[in-house]
């Protein structure tokens, strides 16, 4: 098993395996990259290679929709990453598959409301945010196959709201307290972060959500916000 989860990696992830190639000769690693490239092709191969549990809310959601085929036939491809390890060529292709892109997410997940969208953080004023949170990709945040929802501690809105002020602040204890008395993981308490669930944010501290059901959400439980939600992922 473990020797087809290092197989698959090739065709996943092509600069460190380009590396590994040098290391272990062209004539032995092209036919393991082909033969990564059959299994994650054939269904029959897909349990084998995965690399841990898909998120429930993407049981339906096959492979293929985020780990989308590289551009170019197998043969292309291969004849560019010779010509790049020959140094004749000064950039290599992407073998079988490409990395997984926010693109692939937004095909599902397009939404028109979006209260963080990702394109917006890629403005240069985000710059020293984006280096303790990266933003900027929804995989900054989000990963697959570790059976988790968010792979991000509750508390990052503080790298872009520490000096956050609101004219008319509605709280029993105001953003103000709670941002000086650094009380960062209460924000998730009362505010989801793409803003798709319908429930509004309470006004009482005490309403907030318990730290527990926060990370319990995060990991893989159940939803605290209620499941009413604006936008529901469309199936492409
Ligand atoms: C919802 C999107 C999604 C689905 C569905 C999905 N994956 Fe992945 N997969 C990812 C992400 C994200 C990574 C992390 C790699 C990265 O950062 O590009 C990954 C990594 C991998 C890797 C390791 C590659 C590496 O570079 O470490 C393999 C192999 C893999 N997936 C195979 C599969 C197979 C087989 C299926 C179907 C059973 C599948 N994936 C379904 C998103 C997905
Ligand atoms: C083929 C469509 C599709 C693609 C591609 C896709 N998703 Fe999803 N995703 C869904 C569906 C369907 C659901 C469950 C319904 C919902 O939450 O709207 C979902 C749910 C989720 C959830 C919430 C899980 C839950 O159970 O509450 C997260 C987080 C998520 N997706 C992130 C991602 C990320 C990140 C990517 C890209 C790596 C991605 N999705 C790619 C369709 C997709
Ligand atoms: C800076 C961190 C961050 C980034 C970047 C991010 N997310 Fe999230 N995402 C979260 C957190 C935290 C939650 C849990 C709170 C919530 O439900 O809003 C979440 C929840 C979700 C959910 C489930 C709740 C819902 O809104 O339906 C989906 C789906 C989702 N994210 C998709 C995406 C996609 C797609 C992208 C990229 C376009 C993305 N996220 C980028 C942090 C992030
Ligand atoms: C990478 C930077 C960044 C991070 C991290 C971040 N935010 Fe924001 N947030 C913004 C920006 C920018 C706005 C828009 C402010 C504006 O338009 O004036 C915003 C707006 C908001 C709004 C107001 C939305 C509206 O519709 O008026 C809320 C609520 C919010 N953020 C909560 C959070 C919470 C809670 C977290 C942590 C879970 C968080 N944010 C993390 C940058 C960020
Ligand atoms: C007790 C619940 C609660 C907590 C805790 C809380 N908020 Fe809020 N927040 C609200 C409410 C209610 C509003 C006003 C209505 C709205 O925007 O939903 C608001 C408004 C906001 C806004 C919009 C400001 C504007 O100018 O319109 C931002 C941004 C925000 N909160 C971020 C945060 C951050 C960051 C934290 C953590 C330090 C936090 N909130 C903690 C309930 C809460």
């Amino acid at each position: 098993m473990q020797v087809l989860k290092i197989l698959a990696r090739f065709s996943q992830r092509p600069l460190p395996g380009l590396k590994r190639v040098r290391q272990i000769g062209l004539a032995a690693a092209i036919p393991v990259g082909v033969l990564a490239v059959v299994i994650l092709v054939s269904g029959s191969g897909e349990s084998l290679i995965s690399q841990g549990p898909i998120q429930s809310g993407h049981s339906d959601v096959a492979c293929a929709q985020c780990h989308l085929p590289a551009p170019g036939s197998i043969r292309q491809q291969m004849q560019q990453n010779v010509r790049y390890l020959l140094g004749a060529s000064p950039s290599h292709a992407d073998f079988g598959y490409q990395p997984v892109r926010s693109e692939a997410c937004l095909t599902c997940h397009q939404r028109p409301n979006e209260r963080h969208p990702i394109y917006r953080f890629r403005e240069p004023r985000f710059q020293t945010a984006v280096a303790e949170i990266n933003a900027t990709t929804c995989l900054g945040c989000h990963g697959e196959h570790r059976d988790e929802r968010v792979a991000v501690e509750p508390v990052f809105c503080k790298s872009c709201h520490a000096k956050l002020v609101l004219k008319i602040d509605p709280l029993d204890v105001p953003h103000d307290e709670l941002i000086a008395a650094k009380d960062w993981s209460s924000c998730l308490g009362c505010h989801d972060f793409h803003g798709n669930h319908r429930t509004p944010a309470p006004i009482r501290r005490l309403d907030a959500h318990e730290l527990d059901a926060l990370l319990a959400y995060l990991k893989n439980g159940s939803d605290p916000y209620g499941h009413e939600k604006i936008y529901q992922a469309v199936m492409k």
